[in-house]
């Protein structure tokens, strides 16, 4: 038996170097709660509380591995996005807050009660997929990926969280799938090669580098290649929603109206960094 205070001081100690003091303790907590079950508030009104042998085991496995710099949602094989607890695996890019700001921008967009089709290209996880399909019951939601590890996961998310979307292997970049949308919604591949020298070990050594990144020379190939096929398939006033790499928002926004998209709007994110466009087709 080990008490929960001198394991959390053991925690402190062993991740000290590796991540900020805050970020330190909030996945001491997180794991205490997703991994055995014991929550801020249960801590709270019993701090004297010990830890059995396999609970410390546990406790440890989860530490050797965020020692060696592997992500928390990985470790644990999960995370929230939205209101849906989401499976994630290194085939996958674990979703980020900034995507769900997307998602709340695409629901004030739509009425939930019409029915309508939407299109999520490099869909990963299927987070946004399945999110707007869990607030828009009446739509037809179709999630494309080229990545085989990726659609795996989305389709066990799609099974465990009963949301019925309909999941393609494809590549944007030469889409075989054609089918008429009211909604094409895309977080694309979109950081340059350079950028990798600024980015966290942490990302660089865990997430896939397929969902990273776009050649230096071409870093607008993914919106390229999805506005075309929104040019498409897009029906009249459909809607495109993007999250964008905020140094290439401009750009985005003037390729988008060279095209002849309307109403190109960028959104700013929670950070205040643009990074995210909705465009209407004519
Ligand atoms: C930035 S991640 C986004 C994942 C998920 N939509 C999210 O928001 O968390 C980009 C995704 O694009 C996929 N991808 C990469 N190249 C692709 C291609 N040519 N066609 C379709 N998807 C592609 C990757 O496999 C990855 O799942």
């Amino acid at each position: 038996m080990k008490a929960i205070k001198e394991f959390e001081m053991y925690w402190e100690e062993a991740l000290n170097s590796l991540y900020p003091k805050r970020e330190i303790k909030s996945l001491f907590h997180l794991t205490l709660e997703d991994v055995l079950g014991i929550s801020k508030t249960m801590l709270l009104s019993n701090p004297d509380l010990n830890l059995s042998l396999d609970a410390s085991a546990q406790l440890n496995r989860v530490l050797e591995r965020l020692k060696l710099g592997e992500p928390y949602q990985y470790i644990v094989g999960f995370t929230y996005f939205d209101e849906l607890e989401i499976k994630v695996d290194p085939g996958v890019l674990i979703p980020r807050p900034e995507t769900e700001e997307l998602v709340h921008w695409v629901l004030d967009a739509v009425h939930p009660e019409n029915k309508g089709t939407i299109i999520d290209w490099c869909t990963g996880s299927g987070c946004i997929a399945l999110a707007l399909k869990h607030h828009l019951k009446n739509w037809e939601v179709h999630g494309i990926d080229v990545s085989l590890d990726a659609l795996k996961i989305a389709k066990l998310n799609s099974h465990s969280l009963n949301l019925s979307v309909e999941w393609h292997e494809d590549s944007a970049l030469q889409p075989s799938f054609h089918q008429k949308a009211d909604v094409i919604v895309s977080n694309p591949p979109y950081i340059p090669f350079v950028d990798k020298a600024e980015m966290h070990q942490n990302v660089l050594k865990f997430e896939p580098e397929l969902a990273l990144f776009v050649p230096d020379t071409d870093p607008l190939l993914f919106y390229k290649a999805i506005a075309d096929y929104a040019m498409k398939n897009l029906n009249d006033k459909g809607l495109l929603f993007f999250e964008l790499h905020e140094r290439f928002a401009q750009e985005t926004k003037s390729m988008l109206e060279e095209l002849g998209f309307n109403q190109v709007e960028i959104k700013l994110d929670l950070q205040g960094k643009q990074r995210m466009l909705k465009a209407q087709m004519r």
